[in-house]
C-alpha cells in the first residue's frame, strides 16, 4: 500500500475542466453483471485537454464519442479512464459491469438482505461507472432501472417517477428525473421487495408532498415514529429557518447493511434501518432521540449540503456542521434545550477532544487526506457544530437567520466553501469576521486560563484571560472566543454588569435589545487577542464567575475555583449548563485527588463537599428530573482519562467505581424511595415525551447505583422480567452485565431467546457483552465473534462488539498483558478485506497508545505494526495506523 500512497491536498485545488449538462443511466440489475450504460453530454472547458474520469473496481465493455466507440484508444488504470478528443462538445457513453452481490464495501452498489441499494458519498459513485467524482461538477440525472420483478418490486431513484413498465422475461422497467443538478454523491439507487408506509405533508406554501418510508416487510411495523419524525422536521424548518421542501415525494429506505447513520440522497434517503426502525418493545429512549435526530439530520440536508453543496471534500464541514447545528437545535427544541446542550458537550468532550488531542487530529477544515472517507470525524461534524454556534453565540438567532437568508440569496445551486459562509453572515451583519478563519485551520482544543483579580477599594474584578493551543507547532493564531460571563453574589444572585470600554469587548444582543446604559445580568465577552483583559466595574463584592455560560465556545477553561465557588454555581447559577458544570468539576476535582491517594497507596477520602453536592442535587425534588439525571452520574471514564497525560488505567477505574459505590451506600435509602416512586410513576403504556423519558432516565440512573451494593441485583431482575419497553429492559440488563452475580447470565439467556430474531435488539444483547466490566471480559468478547449470529459483513454487528470493545472497556481492552490489544488487532485484518471503511474505524481505540503506560505503549505499538505489515492493506486503515505509528 504505502508505495502507492497519494496524499490529496487541499491547496491543490483547481476548477474542473468539464461541465456535464445531463446524464442518463440505465442499470439491467443482476446480482453478479449488473450492466450499467452511462450517458453524459460533455461541454469542455478548455478543448483540447484530455478528460480523465474516475473508475474503480468497474468492468469496462465500451466506451462511444457521439456513438462511435472510441475504445481502442482510451486509457485505463485501477482508478482512471483517459478519454482524449478534441470536441468542445459531445456525448460520451459508457458501458461497465459490476457485482453487486459481491460488494462488502458497502460503498457504490451493493446488496443488503438481497435488495440493492447505493452508498456514493465520498466518493463511491466511482464505484458505479467511470465519472468526473467530484461535488463541483454538477448535472441532472434521468435513471432508468430495469430487474425482474420477482426479485424487485419496487425500483427507486431520485426525483420523480416519469415512466415505468413490464418488459419481457418477467423483467419490468422505471424512469426517474431529478430536476434539481446535483453533485455524483447524492445519487441513489434502490431496488427490492421492500414494503412502505406513506403520508402527506402541505408545505407552507401549500403544495402536498409524499412521504414514503421503505423498509422490509418484517419491519412494518417499526416505521410509525421515523414518518412523525419526518413531519415535525419538514415544519420546523419552515419555521425556524424558513427553508421549504422542494420535490413532490420524499422517500426514505431503510437498510440493515450500512456503514454510517444515514444518507442524504436528493429525494430518497438511504438509512442505517438503527436510525428508522422503532417501537417501544424493541427501541430505547436513546433510540427514538437518534432516529428523531438523523431523520431531521438528513432531512435538514436537502437545502444545507444539497441546495448549497461543498466545492470540494475538504469543505465538508460546510454543510455537515451547519446541518449538525441545525439538527442540535431541532432536537433541543423538541425535547429540553438544556439537556440536550449537556449531551452534546459530554459527547464532544468524550469523544472529538480525545481525537483533537491525538495522532488524528485535523482541523474542522483538514487540509490533506490520504482516504476522505477517515474525515467523516468528529472533529468535522461535532467541532464543525460548536464552531457553528459561535457564529449564531456572536450575532444572535435574527443576525444568524439573516445571514442564512444571504447564503442562500447567494449561493443557492452552487458548490462553495467554508469561506463563502463566513462572508454571507458577516455581509448580512455588516461585521467583520475574517478572525473566525482561525477556527478552520488549527487543530486541538484550546485552552483558556482565566486569573481573576478582585479589587475591593474600587470596586473592579479584572479577568485576566489567555487562549492557546498547547501541542502547536506552527505560531498560535488566536481565536474569536465568545466567553458567555455572570458574575454571582454570596446569596447566588447574578450581579447587574459593566464593562470597562465595553463598545470593544463585548457583544450582547440582549443588552442591545434592553437599551445602551442599561446593565444586563449576563454579557458577552469577545475575546480576539491571545491575551487579554477585562475589567467589570461597580462589583460590590468579591463574585464567584459563571463562565462560558451553555458552553459558548469548545474550549478547556482552567480557572481556579474554591470548593465553595464550584458549590455556589452548581446550586445557585440560573444557566442549567453552568450548574452542571460545576458540579462535573467538583466530581471531577474529587476523582483526581482520590487517584492520587490510590497512586501514593493512600486510604480513598471522600469529601463533605462532595456529599453535600450529591446530597443537594439528589434531595432537591424541585429540580428538573432530566438535568438531575445527567448530573447525578460521575464522570465518564473516557473523560477522567482525558485529564491526564498518562491514563492510569486501573487507578481510573478503580476511584470511578470506588466514588459511586460510596454514594450508594451512603444514600442507598434515598436512592432506592426515588427509584420506588419513579417505578411506579413509569409504569403504564410507553410515550416519547420529555417528562416520561426524564423520567425512565432518572430511574435508571438510581438503579445503576443501588446495583453497586450487591444486595439489590434482585431489582433489577424484576425490572428486567416486568418491564413493557426496551429502555427500562436494557437499563436493567445494562447494570446487571457488570457484576458476577447469577441473574447476569439468566437475563442475558432470556434476552437471547426473545430477541435472536431481530438485529437491531441482538446488536444490544452484543454490546452489553462488549462493554462489560466483568472481569472476563476479553474472554467473552473472544467468544461473541465466534457466535453464530456475528457477521463480519454487517457494520452494526461489528461495531457492537469490536467498536464497543476498544472504545468503552477500559478493563478488557486495556488488559496489562496486552492481550485485548492483540485481539482486536487480528479483527481489524480480518475484517480489512471485507469493509475498509469499518475496519478503519475499529482502529481508533489504538490512535491513543501514547496516553498508557510503557508497557502497554509498546503492547498498542505491536499491534498497530502489525497491521501495518499486512500485505494489500487499504487506504483507509493504512492512513490511520501509519498516521499513529508517525506520532
Ligand atoms: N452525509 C452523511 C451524513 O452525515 C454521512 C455518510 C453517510 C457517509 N454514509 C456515508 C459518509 C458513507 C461517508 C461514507 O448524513
Ligand atoms: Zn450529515
Amino acid at each position: 500500500m504505502s508505495d502507492t500512497v497519494k496524499v490529496h491536498y487541499l491547496r491543490d485545488y483547481q476548477a474542473p475542466l468539464f461541465e456535464l449538462d445531463k446524464v442518463y443511466l440505465e442499470f439491467d440489475l443482476q446480482p453478479q453483471a449488473t450492466r450499467v450504460t452511462n450517458t453524459m453530454q460533455i461541454r469542455a472547458l478548455s478543448p483540447g485537454e484530455p478528460l480523465v474520469l474516475n473508475g474503480e473496481k468497474l468492468q469496462l465493455l465500451d466506451v462511444r464519442v457521439n456513438g462511435e466507440s472510441v475504445l481502442a484508444q482510451c486509457d485505463v488504470t485501477d482508478e482512471h479512464l483517459t478519454v482524449k478528443t478534441d470536441l468542445s462538445e459531445f456525448e460520451l457513453s459508457i458501458d461497465t459491469e459490476i457485482a453487486p452481490e459481491s460488494n462488502t464495501s458497502l460503498e457504490g452498489l451493493y446488496r443488503s438482505s438481497g435488495n440493492y441499494c447505493t452508498q456514493c458519498e465520498a466518493e463511491g459513485f466511482r464505484k458505479i461507472t467511470y465519472f468526473l467524482d467530484r461535488p463541483d461538477v454538477m448535472t441532472l440525472y434521468t435513471t432508468k432501472i430495469i430487474a425482474p420483478k420477482a426479485d424487485c418490486k419496487v425500483l427507486l431513484s431520485n426525483g420523480n417517477l416519469i415512466e415505468s413498465g413490464e418488459l419481457d422475461a418477467g423483467r419490468h422497467y422505471a424512469v426517474w428525473e431529478d430536476p434539481f443538478r446535483k453533485p455524483c454523491y447524492l445519487f441513489a439507487l434502490v431496488a427490492g421487495n421492500l414494503e412502505c408506509i406513506e403520508d402527506q405533508y402541505r408545505t407552507a406554501d401549500g403544495r402536498d408532498v409524499t412521504l414514503r418510508i421503505y423498509v422490509e416487510p418484517r419491519n412494518i411495523d417499526k416505521c410509525e415514529h421515523a414518518m412523525s419524525s419526518l413531519k415535525k422536521s419538514m415544519q420546523w424548518d419552515e419555521q425556524r429557518f424558513g427553508l421549504v421542501y422542494d420535490l413532490d415525494i420524499y422517500m426514505i429506505v431503510a437498510v440493515d447493511d450500512f456503514n454510517m447513520g444515514a444518507m442524504e440522497n436528493k429525494g430518497l434517503n438511504v438509512f442505517n434501518s438503527k436510525f428508522v426502525l422503532a417501537k417501544p418493545e424493541t427501541a430505547t429512549d436513546v433510540d427514538y432521540e437518534g432516529i428523531e435526530a438523523v431523520i431531521a439530520h438528513e432531512y435538514f440536508h436537502n437545502w444545507t449540503g444539497n441546495r448549497v453543496t461543498c466545492r470540494d471534500w475538504f469543505q465538508l464541514t460546510l454543510k455537515e456542521g451547519l446541518t449538525v447545528f441545525r439538527d442540535q437545535e431541532f432536537t433541543a427544541d423538541m425535547l429540553s434545550p438544556a439537556v440536550k446542550r449537556i449531551e452534546d458537550v459530554k459527547r464532544l468532550r468524550n469523544h472529538q477532544f480525545p481525537e483533537d488531542a491525538g495522532p488524528m487530529a485535523h482541523p474542522i477544515q483538514p487540509q490533506s487526506y490520504i482516504e476522505m472517507n477517515n474525515f467523516y470525524t468528529m472533529t468535522v461534524y461535532e467541532k464543525g457544530a460548536e464552531v457553528v454556534r459561535l457564529y449564531h453565540t456572536l450575532l444572535g438567532e435574527a443576525g444568524f437567520q439573516q445571514g442564512m437568508k444571504l447564503y442562500f440569496e447567494r449561493h443557492d445551486g452552487d458548490a462553495v466553501t467554508v469561506e463563502d459562509f463566513r462572508n454571507a453572515m458577516a455581509d448580512a451583519n455588516g461585521i467583520d469576521l475574517t478572525q473566525m478563519h482561525n477556527w478552520y485551520v488549527q487543530s486541538g482544543t484550546p485552552t483558556l486560563q482565566i486569573a481573576a483579580e478582585y479589587d475591593a477599594a474600587n470596586q473592579t474584578y479584572r479577568l485576566h484571560c489567555r487562549q492557546n493551543l498547547p501541542a502547536q507547532e506552527e505560531p498560535f493564531k488566536p481565536l474569536l472566543l465568545p466567553i458567555k460571563t455572570a458574575l454571582l453574589a454570596a446569596n447566588g444572585k447574578a450581579m447587574p454588569l459593566k464593562v470597562q470600554n465595553a463598545a470593544a469587548q463585548t457583544l450582547s444582543p440582549k443588552t442591545q435589545q434592553a437599551g445602551a446604559g442599561e446593565a444586563s445580568q449576563e454579557v458577552l465577552l469577545v475575546m480576539r487577542e491571545a491575551e487579554q483583559t477585562f475589567v467589570f466595574e461597580g462589583i460590590a463584592e468579591e463574585p464567584t464567575p459563571s463562565f462560558l455560560r451553555g458552553f459558548s465556545a469548545p474550549v478547556n477553561l482552567q480557572f481556579a475555583y474554591s470548593d465553595a465557588q464550584l458549590s455556589l454555581l452548581s446550586r445557585a447559577d440560573d444557566d442549567a449548563f453552568a450548574r452542571w458544570e460545576a458540579f462535573q468539576t467538583l466530581a471531577m476535582n474529587e476523582i483526581k485527588g482520590n487517584i492520587s491517594r490510590f497512586e501514593a497507596q493512600q486510604p480513598l477520602e471522600l469529601s463533605a463537599a462532595m456529599i453535600n453536592a450529591f446530597a443537594g442535587v439528589l434531595l432537591d425534588r424541585q429540580a428538573d428530573r432530566g438535568l438531575v439525571a445527567l448530573t447525578l452520574p460521575m464522570p465518564d471514564l473516557t473523560y477522567i482519562g482525558e485529564q491526564y497525560r498518562q491514563i492510569n488505567v486501573e487507578a481510573v477505574y478503580a476511584v470511578q467505581r470506588w466514588l459511586k459505590r460510596e454514594l450508594a451506600q451512603r444514600f442507598e435509602e434515598p436512592l432506592l424511595a426515588l427509584y420506588e416512586q419513579l417505578r411506579a410513576e413509569s409504569a403504564g403504556d410507553y410515550r416519547y415525551e420529555k417528562t416520561a423519558i426524564a423520567t425512565r432516565k432518572l430511574k435508571n440512573v438510581a438503579l445503576g447505583y443501588l446495583l453497586l451494593l450487591e444486595q439489590h441485583a434482585a431489582l433489577a431482575e424484576a425490572q428486567f422480567n416486568a418491564a413493557q419497553n426496551m429502555t427500562d429492559v436494557l437499563a436493567a440488563l445494562e447494570s446487571l452485565s457488570h457484576t458476577g452475580h447469577e441473574a447476569r447470565l439468566r437475563c442475558l439467556e432470556r434476552f437471547y431467546m426473545q430477541w435472536r430474531y431481530d438485529p437491531l435488539v441482538l446488536d444490544k444483547w452484543f454490546a452489553i457483552q462488549a462493554g462489560s466490566h466483568h472481569l472476563h471480559a476479553l474472554e467473552h468478547v473472544k467468544a461473541l465473534v465466534e457466535h453464530a449470529d456475528f457477521h463480519y459483513e454487517n457494520p452494526n454487528r461489528v461495531r457492537s462488539v469490536l467498536g464497543v470493545f476498544g472504545r468503552l472497556n477500559l478493563l478488557g481492552f486495556h488488559r496489562a498483558d496486552g492481550a485485548g490489544y492483540a485481539f482486536l488487532a487480528e479483527q481489524v485484518i480480518k475484517l480489512d478485506k471485507l469493509n475498509p471503511q469499518v475496519a478503519a474505524r475499529m482502529v481508533a481505540p489504538f490512535t491513543h497508545w501514547k496516553r498508557y503506560d510503557a508497557a502497554r505503549q509498546q503492547y498498542m505499538q505491536q499491534a498497530l505494526q502489525k497491521i501495518m505489515a499486512v500485505k494489500g492493506l487499504s487506504k483507509d486503515v493504512f492512513e490511520i495506523v501509519s498516521k499513529s505509528l508517525k506520532s
